[in-house]
């Protein structure tokens, strides 16, 4: 057995949100990979389906984590399954054009309610189930826009995301007597349907993502599988002494 496939986490109960794509679907299949229980949650049936083929380990569950009751349903489901729950991975998140002048309200509220409250939410409910397994949370952010986003209409995501890294800090002061660690990592533009999934046609993505490879000193997009390691890394219990950390995952974008 190779490191990344030793059971690092047998017998761990792992919740992943938007666990149906991009890095959510790599993160749940690495934890799966080491031995752990995961549950994936998404909109949308047939990509949580996909996830969830070929791995025994992985279920899922079709959940809006926006919704009123989706911590509490999202909770009361991984308990219900596997008793326990050891990490929790907040990564579900949509990006939503907002720029200042055009900012409409669905947009903005929708970002706020997946991105920000509904992490919010489902830490509180995790909570007491991750205090008695010195559990972990990892929220997802992101490393482009931490100094300001570089295109106008992206730095209400990046607004949002920081609001998220300050909660991981400041969790992780708060849950550190329940034994309850909190980390974020960091992913600089990471090759995903992400841009798709916010509405853009090909040759925007393309040009997108010309000008996000610009900031990055290694000169190009990540993989999810390079971000759900890290994910995965910081989850481990040889990690236990490392908390409130937002680790960079992006080619050295933050220091270029
Ligand atoms: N790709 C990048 O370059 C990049 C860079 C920095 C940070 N990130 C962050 O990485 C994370 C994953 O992004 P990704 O690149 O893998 O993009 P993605 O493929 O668009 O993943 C987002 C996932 O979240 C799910 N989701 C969205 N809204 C949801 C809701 N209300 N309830 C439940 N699930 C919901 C989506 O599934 P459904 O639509 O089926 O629900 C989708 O599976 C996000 O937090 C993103 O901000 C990505």
């Amino acid at each position: 057995m190779t490191d990344m496939t030793a059971a690092h986490f047998s017998g761990s109960a792992v919740i992943v949100t938007g666990g149906g794509t991009g890095i959510g679907r790599a993160t749940a299949r690495t934890f799966a990979e080491q031995g752990a229980q995961v549950l994936v949650v998404g909109r949308t049936a047939a990509r949580l389906a996909e996830t969830a083929a070929d791995a025994p380990g992985i279920r899922p569950l079709v959940a809006d984590v926006s919704a009123p009751g989706a911590a509490e349903l999202i909770v009361n489901t991984a308990m219900e399954a596997f008793g326990r729950i050891d990490v929790l991975v907040n990564n579900a998140a949509v990006v939503r054009q907002a720029p200042v002048g055009d900012i409409r309200r669905e947009a903005a509220e929708e970002m706020f309610a997946v991105n920000l409250l509904a992490p919010m939410y489902l830490v509180q409910a995790a909570l007491p189930h991750l205090s008695e397994s010195a559990g972990v949370v990892i929220n997802v952010s992101t490393a482009i826009g931490q100094r300001g986003w570089p295109m106008p209409g992206g730095e209400l995501y990046a607004a949002l995301k920081a609001a998220l890294d300050t909660l991981t800090r400041s969790w992780a002061v708060q849950l550190a007597p329940r034994g309850v660690r909190v980390a974020g990592v960091a992913p600089g533009p990471i090759a995903t349907a992400i841009g798709q999934h916010q509405g853009l046609d090909a040759e925007q993505i393309d040009a997108l993502r010309t000008t996000l490879i610009e900031h990055v000193p290694l000169g190009r997009l990540g993989q999810v599988e390079e971000v759900a390691f890290w994910i995965a890394q910081l989850a481990r219990r040889e990690a236990g002494y490392t908390t409130g950390v937002v680790l960079p995952v992006d080619g050295g974008a933050l220091v270029g």
